[in-house]
């Protein structure tokens, strides 16, 4: 069974955690500890408890556009600056991709983006796809394209609500 964690330095003893990325490989092995230390970016990982594994992991920070990029990026003149959050890396081990893991991984980031939006101000959730083809993975899960930017995604606090929200009871 698949469950995500909280970033542990200790997970990363276990098997080498292989996505066919080395840069995302890399920065999990070699600085995720030191990024959750300085408080600058909260890494979540996807743990396999019975093969003793990391199937996956995301990381993710604050980030801010440009009023000029915030326009551009969304089609809607800006005067100030856009808070937004970053979606900085999403990655699933070669050895389970294909299953889920990913949409897992990015329900699970969005869970926690919305219930952030309760007491955090921010407009949009932000993504820099590494290609093409992770850029079509965010569009299949609702993710619009920046105007400017083919690689670069977002989705607005509004949409997030829209799909996760809990219908309200009455
Ligand atoms: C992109 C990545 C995260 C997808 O993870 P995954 O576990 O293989 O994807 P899932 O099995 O969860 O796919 C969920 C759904 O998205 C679809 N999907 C997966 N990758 C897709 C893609 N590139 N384009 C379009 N749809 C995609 C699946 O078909 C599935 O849809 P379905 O249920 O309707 O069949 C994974 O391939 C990966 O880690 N790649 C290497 C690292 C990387 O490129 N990360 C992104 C960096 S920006």
């Amino acid at each position: 069974m698949l469950i995500t964690r909280p970033f542990d330095s200790a997970a990363l003893k276990l098997h080498p955690f292989s996505c066919g990325e080395p840069e995302l490989d890399t920065w999990l092995a070699r600085y995720a500890r030191q990024s959750e230390k300085k408080d600058n970016v909260r890494t979540t990982l996807l743990l396999d408890e019975e093969q003793g594994r990391i199937a996956g992991y995301y990381s993710m920070r604050t980030f801010e556009l440009s009023a000029a990029d915030g326009a551009s990026a969304t089609g809607r003149s800006r005067r100030y600056p856009v808070p937004a959050m970053l979606i900085a890396r999403l990655a699933v081990d070669r050895d389970y991709q294909g299953h889920g893991a990913g949409r897992l991984l990015l329900f699970d980031a969005l869970q926690k983006l919305l219930a952030a939006a309760d007491h955090v101000g921010f407009e949009i959730v932000v993504v820099h796809a590494l290609h093409e083809y992770a850029a079509c993975f965010y569009l299949k899960h609702g993710f619009r394209r920046f105007l400017d930017h083919d690689l670069s995604l977002f989705l607005t606090t509004g949409d997030l609500r829209a799909t996760f929200a809990a219908p309200d009871p009455d």
